[in-house]
């Protein structure tokens, strides 16, 4: 709680009421909409694919299914999963942002993904679906910077179909200290300077490092994914934890 009573959250390493978090992180992803895949490829020497196709396979899809691609962004995850559910199944892209909603609709349609892909612009902590709705829900890279993650966590539940499955990529912590100090050095010193280069932003890209710092640990997120009352949870370390894909169950 702060001085005038109003309740703080995490916005990197600054304390904020937690009511201006969602504007914040809002001028963060308004700000490096346009770059934002490249410096996605840039940052992680493409990685993020890998990251992104373990999750696809993880998620085994199938065509007719309804999928929910929260904080979808530029639409990555969303691409693939529209292939493989076919004109029988739909993937609905959701973000809280519009020009990541936007840079990502363009995308797909350039590309020809039509048909069965619906965009929706939404607060993951409050999400404008019916209960149990959805087959498989992914958030990749977006749960570090929602301000209430039990509440979004909830309101995937809430969302899923019995027997749905529910699956968060994100960063989390590296395993071995070797890996936590190059990944250390590396992020805070080295993608800042990338993000002034290529998108004239250093300060969104520090948030960045800070919000993967503050972001739960492998263990906790598990935690917090029982306790929003997802079953069968369990995770997979990537590049040694740097990221990692949990994965919990609805029955
Ligand atoms: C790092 S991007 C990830 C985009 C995409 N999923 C990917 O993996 O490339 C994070 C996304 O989360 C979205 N986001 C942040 N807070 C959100 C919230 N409360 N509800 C829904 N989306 C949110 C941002 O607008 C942004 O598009």
């Amino acid at each position: 709680m702060s001085d005038n009573g109003s309740k703080q959250t995490h916005f990197g390493y600054k304390t904020v009421d937690a009511d201006k978090k969602a504007d914040l992180v809002a001028d963060v992803f308004h700000s490096v909409a346009a770059k934002y895949d490249i410096m996605n490829d840039v940052m992680s020497f493409g990685v993020h694919r890998f990251w992104k196709r373990f999750t696809i396979e993880t998620a085994a899809a199938r065509p007719g299914m309804k999928i929910l691609d929260l904080a979808g962004g530029t639409g990555d995850l969303t691409a693939k999963f529209s292939r493989i559910v076919g004109p029988q199944g739909s993937v609905t892209l959701a973000d809280i942002n519009d020009s990541m909603l936007k840079v990502g609709r363009d995308k797909l349609r350039d590309r020809g993904i039509v048909g069965n892909v619906s965009y929706v612009q939404a607060n993951a902590e409050a999400l404008p679906f019916p209960d149990n709705h959805f087959d498989i829900i992914t958030i990749a890279f977006g749960l570090r910077n929602v301000t209430d993650k039990n509440a979004a966590l909830r309101s995937m539940q809430r969302v899923l179909k019995p027997g749905g499955k529910l699956l968060i990529l994100e960063f989390s912590t590296p395993k071995h200290d070797i890996m936590k100090k190059v990944y250390d050095l590396y992020s805070f010193k080295v993608i800042p300077q990338m993000g002034k280069l290529i998108t004239n932003d250093a300060d969104s890209y520090e948030y960045l490092a800070e919000s993967i710092r503050m972001h739960p640990d492998q263990e906790t997120l598990k935690q917090m994914m029982i306790d929003a009352g997802l079953e069968h949870v369990d995770y997979t370390n990537l590049t040694d934890g740097v990221v990692a894909l949990h994965r919990g169950y609805k029955f």
